[in-house]
């Protein structure tokens, strides 16, 4: 169809939001053959910066891109998007305490699940990358009744994405040989990514790696430490992938996933896997017709469990944290 994809993002004028507006316009989210619009979200000091990033997206001709809008009101920057990515967020400052950390981004969140329940498109898709990502998007789907909760999802992509390439870099494969990864629960550091069910060219991951103590010690704590490495070597937190991972997550939503493989997303759990019902944890979700629907019946062992069970509980710490400020329901 000629009718542009409108895509909502906020904090465009940051890190993330200067790799992911370049591959969006360029048609990395639909593909060649599908126009998109970009409704370009900001907080007003730094809508100068972002007039100088449209001038560079203006200045790439690309043909995929249909219209730019810039502006600091989510009410008018949401009005019709069908996919909003919410990357702007309150980083945690010196001596911020977690209360203060998701007081401050309620006071973001909020508001933005409102506006995109006012004038959202119907089909609107949103996807939270802005930290404590699960917990925005448990604020921002609380504040947002007319918007059906399976509409919300947070950015677990980049996490599951790291857990690939360091499964294939350990065996010395191709990233294509790893399928069925999963990343369960918080994206923060108690996130478990499981090789148990992951498979290497079709064989269970954890057998074919026969070594507990690297599963443990090495793979775990790398992929759920991966954030504050890339800060310490960079001196500035991942951004080009944590865009990439953006990406991947909003196409696969809307165009689908591939047979026989899944992908992780944090999704509104349905009690599955004994995640309270309502909490935005990270599941094994396959996707078909814009629908995710979270993989049934993994076998989920002991040391698993337990792995689950304590990034589940984080969440529900921060679910009491939000609704003891007011923030949801
Ligand atoms: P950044 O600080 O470079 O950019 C954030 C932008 O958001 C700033 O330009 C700021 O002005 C804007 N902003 C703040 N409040 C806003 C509001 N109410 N409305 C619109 N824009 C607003 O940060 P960066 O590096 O781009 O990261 C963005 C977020 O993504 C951070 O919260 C970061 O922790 C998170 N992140 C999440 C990952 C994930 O895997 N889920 C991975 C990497 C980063």
């Amino acid at each position: 169809s000629t009718t542009p994809v409108k895509v909502a993002v906020t904090g465009a004028a940051g890190q993330i939001g200067y790799s992911l507006l370049f591959r969006i316009a360029s048609g990395a989210l639909f593909g060649p053959d599908t126009p998109v619009e970009l409704r370009l979200l900001e907080i007003t000091p730094a809508l100068k910066t972002l007039e100088g990033v449209v001038m560079e997206i203006d200045d790439c001709a690309f043909p995929t891109l249909a219209k730019v809008e810039i502006g600091d009101d989510p009410n008018t920057v949401f009005d019709g998007v069908n996919h909003a990515l919410l990357v702007g967020a309150r980083p945690r400052g010196p001596g911020m305490e977690r209360g203060d950390l998701l007081e401050a981004n309620g006071g973001i969140f909020a508001p933005q699940g409102k506006a995109l329940n006012e004038v959202a498109a119907d089909d609107v898709h949103v996807t939270i990358t802005g930290n404590p990502a699960n917990t925005n998007a448990l604020i921002a789907m609380s504040n947002a009744p007319d918007i059906p909760r399976e509409r919300f999802s947070a950015l677990t992509r980049l996490d599951h994405n790291r857990a690939i390439s360091q499964l294939a870099a350990k065996l010395g494969v191709p990233v294509t040989e790893i399928t069925n990864m999963t990343i369960w629960g918080n994206h923060s550091a108690t996130q478990y990514p499981d090789l148990f069910n992951a498979k290497v060219s079709g064989k269970s991951a954890a057998e074919t790696v026969n070594d507990q103590e690297w599963l443990e010690n090495t793979f775990i704590p790398t992929v759920a430490k991966r954030g504050a490495a890339i800060i310490e070597a960079r001196g500035a937190s991942s951004a080009a992938s944590a865009a990439s991972a953006t990406i991947d997550h909003a196409r696969d939503w809307a165009l689908g996933t591939p047979e026989g493989d899944w992908v992780s997303m944090s999704v509104c759990s349905d009690g599955s896997y004994g995640v309270p019902e309502g909490l935005i944890s990270s599941f094994p979700v396959t996707v078909k017709d814009g629908r995710w629907e979270i993989v049934q019946g993994l076998e989920v062992n002991d040391f698993s469990r337990a792995r689950i069970d304590a990034s589940v509980k984080e969440l529900e710490e921060e679910r009491e944290a939000v609704r003891g400020l007011g923030l949801i329901g």
